[in-house]
């Protein structure tokens, strides 16, 4: 129900956040209403109590944590070639579909535009977007299909993303028929003080709800049901920053069919006990995600007989699940972290601030998060150099410079 002005004025200031109207005077009516709409639409107690948690980690000391088992793609000798066939007979039956998660705002990168539109100084120059595309067109092609895909955008960057597709013709796709975009959920930032910011728009300053938004995001848009309208049955699901990522793998399909598990997810090798990713492992019996800031240096180092990390199998993002899994990620709430990012916003006295450092708080759920509603999930691992190379910093490690040394050894280009 539209509340009042007044209403909304005695609801910002029970939760101090009366500096939302100060701009409002001076905006056009239309731009009014939408501040309106969007404050009637922030959930301020869950504002409050996710600033309140800003400082505090995930607390994991209740829980059992345990190693995951894992298959290794390189050991499967002589079962191989039957999770092969099995995984391309499902393909082949058009039982396949892949998502890209093109929401994030690629902050660490530094690029104006969705992340998936850069560069990364290959001789085609062609964009993390295309470079994609061809690998799905192609693997479609060695089955006689096309793999539909599903593209998420964030509010800030869809408008953007769906241009760039449109300019280039969707790759070969088509819209609304074997390409879909849809946008994710978004979250109002924080000040250090826990204000919500407005931004040059003079609206609230949102940001993307993170990549664990993606489960809500296709149930609230119906894509999973245009999914089940299709004939899919298995969703791979992965990052638009990784130019080596593998998104039609029999052998991924075969190993969650075979093994009648409602999810499979990709590892690498962990490189060293130090290294900064999050690894697969077993919450309370469920699968989950640890980051490296929550494992202890014990358990980071912890080998097995064979010389082995026990808790080596990094998480990539690189995940496949069945629709009804899917579903039931979709209606369950996540957790929210926190992350500590520049933010351009306009102050209480209505000047333009933009920092050369963080200043605000964007809160984020993680994909991860939602295994715990999954009862198991086959974990497959895979080599390195032939299916990661993620873009996220402008240069050094997992930079554009790195990631295209990777893809050029690997297509020989
Ligand atoms: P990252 O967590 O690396 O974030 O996203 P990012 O937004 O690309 O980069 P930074 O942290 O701001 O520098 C991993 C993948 O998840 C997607 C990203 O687009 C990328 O493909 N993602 C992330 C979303 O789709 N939505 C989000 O809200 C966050």
């Amino acid at each position: 129900m539209e509340q009042s002005l007044d209403e909304i004025k005695w609801k910002l200031n029970k939760y101090g956040q009366m500096h939302l109207l100060n701009g409002y005077e001076k905006l056009p009516e239309n731009k009014q209403k939408e501040l309106l709409s969007e404050i009637q639409g922030i959930d301020f107690d869950l504002i409050d109590s996710l600033y309140k948690k800003t400082k505090k980690g995930n607390d994991l000391s209740n829980d059992k944590i345990e190693p995951i088992e894992y298959v290794d793609k390189l050991k499967l000798n002589g079962y191989y070639k039957d999770l092969e066939n099995i995984g391309k007979k499902a393909i082949l039956e058009g039982k396949l579909a892949a998502v890209t998660m093109a929401g994030g705002q690629g902050t660490r990168l530094g690029h104006t535009g969705p992340k998936g539109t850069f560069d990364i100084g290959l001789d085609s120059h062609k964009s993390l977007f295309e470079l994609l595309s061809d690998y799905l067109r192609e693997e479609g092609k060695k089955y006689g299909i096309v793999i539909p895909w599903f593209i998420m955008t964030s509010k800030e960057n869809n408008d953007e993303t769906v241009e760039y597709f449109a300019k280039n013709k969707y790759f070969g796709y088509e819209k609304d028929k074997t390409i879909f975009f849809f946008e994710q959920g978004e979250l109002p930032m924080v000040d250090t003080e826990g204000r919500i910011l407005i931004g040059e728009d003079g609206l609230v300053k949102q940001a993307a709800n993170g990549h664990g938004g993606i489960f809500e995001a296709l149930v609230k848009n119906k894509m999973t049901d245009k999914m089940k309208e299709l004939g899919i049955e298995w969703v791979f699901i992965g990052g638009v920053d990784n130019c080596l990522v593998k998104m039609v793998d029999p052998i991924l399909m075969g190993i969650a069919i075979e093994k009648n598990v409602s999810a499979a997810g990709k590892s690498i090798v962990k490189a060293n006990p130090q290294e900064k990713v999050g690894v697969f492992c077993k919450r309370n019996g469920k699968p989950y995600v640890i980051e490296y800031s929550e494992i202890s240096q014990e358990m980071a180092e912890r080998r097995d007989v064979n010389g082995e990390l026990v808790y080596g199998e990094s998480h990539i993002l690189c995940n496949l699940f069945n629709i009804s899994a899917i579903e039931r990620m979709g209606k369950t709430p996540l957790p929210y972290h926190s992350a500590f990012k520049k933010a351009t916003y306009i102050d209480k006295d209505g000047n333009k601030v933009v920092p050369t450092s963080p200043n605000a708080y964007k809160f984020e759920a993680f994909l991860f998060d939602a295994f715990g509603e999954l009862d198991d999930m086959a974990i497959l691992r895979v080599k390195r150099e032939e299916e990661f190379a993620p873009v996220k910093n402008a240069t050094g490690v997992d930079s554009p410079e790195t990631a295209r040394e990777l893809y050029k050894k690997f297509y020989n280009v």
